[in-house]
């Protein structure tokens, strides 16, 4: 794959945590990329998977237009992709102390969450004129995060769209993929990111559920038509065989101002929405980092 398709993908996607070009490193940082295993797994499956959850009206309008101001003059980083998303980075540590850990304090405090579990954040605010397709956030196969950490949660803000009338959804799949980050792409279609891309969703390995090991079964677990239109997965626009395998968890509008909290693990997709179609919309990624426990889960 060349450089240049490369640095395409890792925009479409891309965590942004870390720069190569900035070189930015410090302490004990080593930037070897986690470490997939039989420990990192472990741990992950025993304590950070949980049902995909919504909270409504997190954010006011104030607070939206503050994330947004830091969104255009405290990120640092800006990038524009071949397929027209633009994406701003950098300075997330700072994003999180000063406004989503106070903002969600009241919507968390009787959750499961824990701050003391984040050690590091990445993420980037993006705007995109695209459904997204089928994928999981984890780090890319040659992202640059340090060897000793593990996913801890993943938040996504919608901060906009347009036309505001327009409803899209965000679906998650009750399928959890364990391993670094990965794109579902059955179908007559090739995938423009460098994470790993399957068309045989049976090949894709360390699949759970909350309850448990699973391998995708397209024969098995098929797609009902009832469930493709009712969460509105024939507004995506991809056809229908492009989801047999996967059962859907949770479908949730894209509303600006709410709280999505996911597992980074999780398989998730987003539709077009219909009457109108979006034209664009922004949202705010985050992934939370924890320390992986290596006397526990080694
Ligand atoms: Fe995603």
């Amino acid at each position: 794959m060349t450089k240049d398709k490369k640095r395409v993908a890792e925009i479409d996607m891309g965590t942004f945590k870390y720069d190569p070009r900035t070189n930015v490193k410090s302490g004990e940082d080593d930037k070897a990329g986690m470490v997939f295993d039989d420990g990192f797994r472990k741990e992950y499956i025993e304590n950070y998977m949980e049902e995909s959850v919504v909270y409504q009206n997190v954010f006011d309008e104030d607070k939206i237009k503050t994330l947004c101001e830091f969104m255009f003059r405290s990120t640092g980083f800006w990038r524009v992709s071949k397929t027209g998303n633009l994406f701003f980075s950098g300075n997330f540590k700072q994003l999180v102390k000063d406004y989503i850990k106070p903002w969600t304090k009241d919507v968390l405090q009787d959750t499961s969450w824990d701050w003391d579990k984040v050690w590091t954040v990445g993420g980037n605010f993006f705007h995109t004129p695209h459904q997204y397709g089928i994928h999981t956030d984890m780090p890319a196969p040659d992202d640059f995060w340090d060897s000793d950490l593990i996913t801890y949660k993943s938040m996504l803000i919608p901060l906009y769209i347009n036309p505001f009338k327009t409803k899209c959804k965000m679906i998650y799949y009750d399928q959890r993929v364990v391993d670094s980050g990965c794109t579902l792409d059955y179908g007559p279609f090739t995938s423009t990111t460098h994470y790993n891309s399957y068309t045989d969703y049976s090949q894709i390995k360390n699949v759970h559920t909350l309850d448990g090991p699973i391998t995708i079964d397209r024969e098995k677990t098929r797609m009902s038509d009832d469930d493709f239109l009712r969460y509105e997965l024939d507004k995506a626009p991809s056809p229908i065989d492009r989801y047999h395998g996967l059962s859907v968890e949770h479908s949730y509008d894209w509303t600006p101002g709410d709280l999505h909290v996911f597992d980074t693990a999780q398989i998730h997709s987003s539709t077009l929405g219909a009457n109108p179609k979006f034209k664009t919309k922004a949202g705010l990624r985050i992934t939370f980092m924890a320390k992986r426990d290596y006397a526990n889960y080694p």
